[in-house]
């Protein structure tokens, strides 16, 4: 049932033509094929190059600590629903790097990850990054100030986490990421 309407979802969104600048490649190309029936979504930014190759969320580096995360928290991967905010990967230099998302494709972009989360309807959204977390939360949120603490949204809870990728920079946030994944653990168990 969810599978077939996300199906659908993902082949509407192939066709998305985007008027934002800047240069992208692979709309649509990317779903998780992991549980749809979860009621605990991680959303990330946008798809990287190995992401569109293998047509799977977070499967590059990024995508390699986030698994030892999940870990922490007591969650496989397959506990889960992975997705992005953006549905395309942009990129920079001809293909040959990511970039971040613009606003204007984090906005053109809202429409596909609502209709994805009204699908999915989960009862916690984990943020990765500051782009997801403004995205559901404003533009005003910075992850820094709200890292591992939950708050509420009308539909769902949200649980603002740095991205996996922050620590390959700042080597120093490992441990923070480690905790806030211990606290999302704890904290899912409780709820439950
Ligand atoms: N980073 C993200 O935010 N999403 C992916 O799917 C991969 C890397």
């Amino acid at each position: 049932m969810k599978e077939k309407a996300l199906l659908q979802l993902y082949n509407r969104i192939t066709g998305c033509q985007c008027p934002c600048p800047g240069e992208r490649t692979g709309a649509g190309l990317v779903w998780d094929r992991g549980y749809p029936g979860s009621r605990i979504v991680f959303l990330g930014e946008a798809p990287g190059g190995e992401e569109i190759k293998q047509g799977l969320p977070f499967v590059g580096q990024a995508g390699h600590n986030l698994a030892g995360h999940l870990g922490l928290a007591g969650l496989e991967r397959r506990d889960v629903f992975i997705t992005n905010t953006v549905k395309c990967r942009p990129t920079k230099n001809n293909g040959r790097a990511n970039r971040r998302p613009v606003a204007c494709e984090v906005k053109h972009c809202a429409r596909w990850l609502d209709e994805e989360l009204a699908i999915l309807s989960p009862r916690v959204i984990v943020t990765l990054g500051d782009v997801a977390l403004k995205r559901l939360g404003g533009s005003d949120m910075r992850v820094g100030n709200c890292h591992g603490q939950p708050f509420e949204l009308e539909k769902y809870t949200v649980f603002p986490m740095y991205h996996p990728a922050a620590s390959i920079y700042r080597r120093a946030l490992i441990e923070v990421i480690e905790n806030d994944f211990k606290k999302l653990g704890a904290w899912l168990r409780q709820k439950r």
